[in-house]
Formats: structure tokens, sequence, C-alpha cells
């Protein structure tokens, strides 16, 4: 799908991966709804992006997600392409994992890009198309300790976005997963950690642990997965090795 002119929805603005596609998307000629629960971030950020709005919402709400998705609608006269990016991490062995804590995971990490997706999807069609990128993650194709909960909600959101593609495929509805890497983003600092979990880095095939990428990198594989509007895009094509 070409970029330019189109309007697009991005969950976790504020911040990372999320502010750094809607900068790249915006210079590419794209309206961006930024959407985060800080408001000071995406307003000071809406002012540097021209014809963006910036708009407050808990992505583990359901009728905050609704509520969103219509204003937006409401705002620009319609949608073409939704980027759920907003997500947290939570690190942990499975021994102690927090059902709650991980309950709140499932609605920030999966029922939230649900919602958001079911959403627009009718606001889509009647449009006669658009596009919906999903951030997943690399560790949705791992078992590595310590991520369980992270990456079962991961997983849970691959199986979810890659049959709303087929399904969707009639209305011209593309859905897409994005899986990055490592990245430099306060990411780890805003993951749940329980006490004694170790973090895991995954190596590549020659045994080198690549640096991590940067936020800019990733929205570059945002952009690249919109143009080739593919199922899958991951960080570093090494990593589809582990599907
Ligand atoms: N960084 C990595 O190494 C890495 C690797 C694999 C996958 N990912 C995925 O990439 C995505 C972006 O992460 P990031 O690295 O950019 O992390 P980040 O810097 O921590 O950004 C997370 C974004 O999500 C938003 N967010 C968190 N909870 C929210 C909630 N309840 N409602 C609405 N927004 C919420 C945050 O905004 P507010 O706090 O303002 O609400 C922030 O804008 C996530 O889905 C993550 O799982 C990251």
């Amino acid at each position: 799908m070409d970029i330019k002119n189109k309007i697009v929805v991005v969950t976790g603005a504020s911040s990372g991966i999320g502010k750094a596609a809607a900068e790249l998307l915006t210079e590419q000629g794209a309206r961006v709804a930024l959407v985060a629960r800080s408001e000071n971030k995406i307003t000071e950020l809406a002012k540097k992006l021209p014809d963006s709005f910036p708009i407050v919402a808990d992505m583990s709400k359901e009728n905050e997600i609704k509520d969103m998705i219509e204003k937006i609608k409401n705002h620009y006269g319609r949608i073409d392409i939704l980027i759920n990016n907003a997500g947290q991490g939570y690190g942990s062995p499975v021994e102690k994992i927090d059902p709650d804590k991980f309950r709140y995971l499932f609605d920030l990490n999966v029922i939230g890009p649900m919602v958001a997706m079911q959403t627009v999807i009718p606001i889509m069609r009647s449009q006669g198309g658009g596009m919906i990128v999903n951030i997943s993650s690399g560790t949705s194709y791992m078992y590595m300790p310590s991520l369980g909960a992270y990456s079962a909600t991961k997983r849970a959101l691959n199986g979810l976005a890659l049959t709303a593609r087929a399904e969707l495929e009639k209305d011209n509805i593309k859905v897409s997963l994005v899986h990055p890497y490592i990245t430099a983003t306060d990411f780890y600092k805003n993951t749940i950690k329980t006490e004694g979990a170790g973090g895991h880095v995954r190596e590549s095939e020659n045994g080198e642990r690549p640096q991590p990428d940067t936020a800019e990198y990733m929205a570059e594989k945002i952009l690249e997965v919109i143009r080739s509007e593919a199922p899958e895009q991951f960080a570093h094509e090494w990593m589809s090795k582990d599907k």
C-alpha cells in the first residue's frame, strides 16, 4: 500500500517504536493519529507532526479503544491503516507468573489489539479496504526462560492476526505482523519484572549477538510491510528460522 495521504492510527505513539513510526510515516506523507496514555508526550509530538491528532486511550480498556477509533474517524473522516503497537513486557519464570498481571498483559497485548481491529474492520470495509499492522515479537516463535507470559500474548496475537488476514482478504483488508528483535526503547524499563527473572538474548545463525536495533530501524520495517503487504515482517531475516 502506498503511504502517501493515508490516515494512520498508531497506538503506543508516545515512545519507542510507535513514536519513530509516527515520525517516519508523517515524513512519508501520512496523517497520523497518536494514541497513548501519556497526554503530555503525544501533545508535544503532535506539535512537530503536521496534521497529526493526539488522542489519549488506555489500550487495555475496551470502551476507551472504541471511543478512540470513533473520535479518529470523526476527525479525519476515514481510517486507512491501524498500527497496533502499544504493548508491554513481562519477565517471570512460569512458576511465578502472577495471574492478575498476566490478565492485564493479555488485555493490553491481545484483547486491546483485537478490539481495535474489530472496530476498524467495518470502517475499512465500507471504504473498500485498508491495512492492519500488528507489532508482535521475535519471541512469539521462541520458548525462552522468563518470557513465557510475554511470548504467550504475542503468540496469541499472531494467531488472531493471521486468521483475520485470511478472513478479510475478500474485503481487501490486509493484516500483517511485524516482529521486532531487541530494540533500544524504554521497553525493558517498562517491563513488569518478577525478582530473579533473567533476560535471554537469541544468537544469530553464526553465533553472533547482534546489537539492539534502533526504534528508527523498526519504523523502517513497519513502512516496508505497509508497502509489501506481506503477512509477516521480521526485524532480521534470520529470525524467521524460528518459525
Ligand atoms: N523493544 C523491544 O525490544 C521489543 C521487542 C519485541 C517487540 N516489541 C514490541 O514493540 C511494541 C512497542 O514497544 P517499544 O519497544 O516501543 O516499548 P516502549 O518504549 O515501552 O513503548 C510502549 C508504548 O506502548 C504504550 N502503552 C503501554 N501501555 C499502554 C496502555 N495500557 N494503553 C495505551 N498505550 C500503552 C506506551 O505509552 P503510554 O505509557 O504513554 O501509554 C508507549 O507509547 C510493543 O508491542 C512491544 O511488545 C518491543
